[in-house]
């Protein structure tokens, strides 16, 4: 399993690829518009920072509204991944641009269904969304296992992220259900790093070599 940021900020996403575990960024409508700036600027800023997949959404709900925004946001920058909705329009968009050579992710995933039409539409990676499961009393991680299951049996190379991440366990788990990137917001990364044992032994080991004088 493999690191993406979740995250549309930019000081957040210098020091997260500065820390050198993770792979890509995703965004989403919400993350961009917390950071006030113009869509098409920001990812032009990050594009500098991350030599990875960077996921940015599309905003249309029509097949060619999508497609529009899709080709341009693709022709930014090769690593831009196209999030479409997991919706009837949206798999119509994706068949179109997996057959034009650009990469998408499919959001929105809440059930194993709809994981698996969206693979057969052409996705590059689906992002199922745990924490809003868990949010109304479901089992996100459970969605997850199905997910991973399917696409298993029946040797689908679609890439699984595991997305709506809210705490350590989710990492964990999703990395034990071999999902391929987990995208973890900045303050789950951080918590991901620490133990206080790591830090009591640190602790310990400065204080005894300091008695060396
Ligand atoms: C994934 O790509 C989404 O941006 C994200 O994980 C949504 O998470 P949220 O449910 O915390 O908004």
């Amino acid at each position: 399993m493999q690191f993406f940021l979740d995250s549309a900020n930019l000081e957040e996403i210098n020091q997260a690829w500065n820390m050198g575990v993770i792979a890509g960024v995703t965004t989403n409508p919400s993350l961009v518009a917390k950071e006030g700036k113009d869509f098409h600027t920001l990812l032009q800023e990050v594009v500098q920072v991350v030599d990875g997949p960077i996921s940015a959404e599309v905003i249309a709900l029509d097949r060619d509204g999508m497609l529009k925004e899709a080709r341009e946001l693709a022709g930014m920058h090769k690593n831009i991944v196209v999030k479409i909705p997991m919706t009837e329009e949206g798999l119509k968009a994706v068949k179109v641009l997996s057959q034009e050579g650009i990469n998408t992710n499919v959001t929105l995933i809440f059930n194993a269904i709809q994981a698996l039409l969206a693979a057969r539409a052409g996705a590059t990676y689906v992002s199922p969304f745990l924490g809003r499961l868990d949010d109304i009393g479901e089992n996100g991680l459970n969605l997850v296992e199905e997910i991973c299951d399917i696409f298993s049996i029946h040797g689908i190379e679609t890439k699984v992220i595991a997305a709506s991440i809210r705490n350590p366990v989710h990492v964990t788990e999703s990395a034990k259900l071999g999902v391929d990137f987990a995208t973890v917001p900045f303050k789950v990364l951080l918590q991901l790093f620490k133990h206080p044992l790591t830090d009591a032994g640190i602790e310990k080991f400065l204080a005894d070599w300091k008695k060396l004088g």
